[in-house]
């Protein structure tokens, strides 16, 4: 039920801080120790390669979730495309791990690397919001995001779902292998859900952005760099998929290989740099989009801020930034969608979950 709330994707924006308070409560034992069955566990320590397949947001929660697990959990981790897996399969190493994430459990293209795979004699883990979805009774493994009901087309609360998890995954990876580092998930998750909520409560200055930069553009650019480039990819694709504004997420560096000629007098240029280690050089490619007329709003963090920045998030580990970034682009292209009249929550020539090829 929608309650108060004209449409279901808000309602599921509003409801991430306490996705992410579920998600820990729900991995943590009474020690405070991450609660994860042996079977899952063991499955990722000894593969010794993860291949994460999904489609759509999902697999944009995979880009994340492959830089967790090797970064904090020194664990080679590949992304793919269920679509292209298929027709195009990589190199595989010798003891694989396939990950799916799937909200819905049933997206036809993972079904279809899964029977596959399994034919090969290899293992899978399904990451979902729907236990006893296709995936979860054809896979070893599964793993629940316990995001609730996502009713809207436009997947929002099970993409931080997803990467919750993986968070949860990589701290549990980190410590099962003695990796000795600071990065605590379960902390960072319970600061992240607290960011979220304010964020929340800042819906009139994303409506605001929203009416400024969106409300008669034909298209419109999101950059990033290296993990924010993840979560612009998601951000493009979230102002696409409901307002049908033309969006494509882009890597900094390289909008001067070809994309920087599209920029025109007034387009809107949507950036995210919530790393310290790119902030110059993604300030950089935002100053080559302004000087070439480009209307620029700027998504930063306390510790990468400029004077001029549209949305200062709070700091939290660099690895979990794409959590707490992707709610202020969820949120302009809600409004964006609103103010441009479009059917939010069943946007044309879209279905909730895709269950053909
Ligand atoms: O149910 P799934 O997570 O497998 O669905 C994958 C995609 O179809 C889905 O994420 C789609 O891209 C959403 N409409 C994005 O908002």
């Amino acid at each position: 039920e929608k309650g108060t709330y004209n449409h279901f994707m808000l309602k599921e924006i509003d409801e991430q801080p306490f996705v992410i308070r579920n998600i820990v409560q729900k991995y943590q034992n009474d020690d405070g120790d991450i609660k994860l069955d042996d079977d899952i566990r063991s499955a990722i320590n000894d593969a010794d390669r993860l291949y994460i397949i999904a489609a759509g947001t999902s697999y944009h929660a995979g880009l994340v979730g492959k830089e967790l697990m090797e970064k904090a959990a020194n664990k080679p981790t590949e992304v793919h495309i269920a679509s292209e897996f298929l027709y195009n399969e990589p190199l595989l190493s010798k003891n694989p791990l396939f990950i799916f994430i799937s909200q819905s459990g049933e997206t036809a293209d993972c079904r279809g690397v899964l029977v596959n795979v399994k034919k090969q004699g290899f293992k899978s883990l399904t990451i979902t919001n729907v236990p006893g979805s296709t995936l979860t009774r054809e896979s070893d493994f599964t793993l629940h995001t316990y995001a609730g009901p996502e009713i809207a087309v436009a997947s929002t609360k099970a993409y931080t779902a997803q990467m919750a998890v993986f968070s949860i995954l990589a701290m549990d990876g980190a410590r099962a292998q003695g990796i000795d580092t600071d990065f605590n998930a379960i902390r960072e998750l319970g600061l992240i859900a607290n960011a979220m909520e304010t964020l929340c409560d800042q819906k009139d200055i994303m409506e605001q952005i929203a009416h400024d930069y969106m409300f008669k553009t034909p298209n419109c650019f999101f950059i990033g760099r290296a993990r924010d480039y993840h979560v612009v990819q998601e951000g493009a694709l979230k102002l696409k998929e409901i307002s049908y504004i033309q969006a494509e997420g882009f890597a900094g560096g390289e909008l001067k290989h070809g994309t920087i000629a599209l920029i025109e007098d007034g387009t809107p240029v949507v950036a995210v740099t919530t790393q310290e280690h790119v902030n110059l050089n993604i300030r950089g490619n935002i100053q080559e989009v302004v000087a070439r007329g480009a209307k620029a709003c700027v998504i930063s963090t306390e510790a990468t801020k400029q004077e001029g920045d549209q949305i200062v998030l709070p700091n939290i580990n660099e690895l979990l930034t794409p959590l707490l970034s992707v709610v202020p682009l969820q949120l302009i292209a809600y409004f964006a969608a609103l103010h441009r009249g479009c059917d939010v929550d069943k946007p044309r020539n879209l279905a909730k979950s895709v269950t053909v090829e």
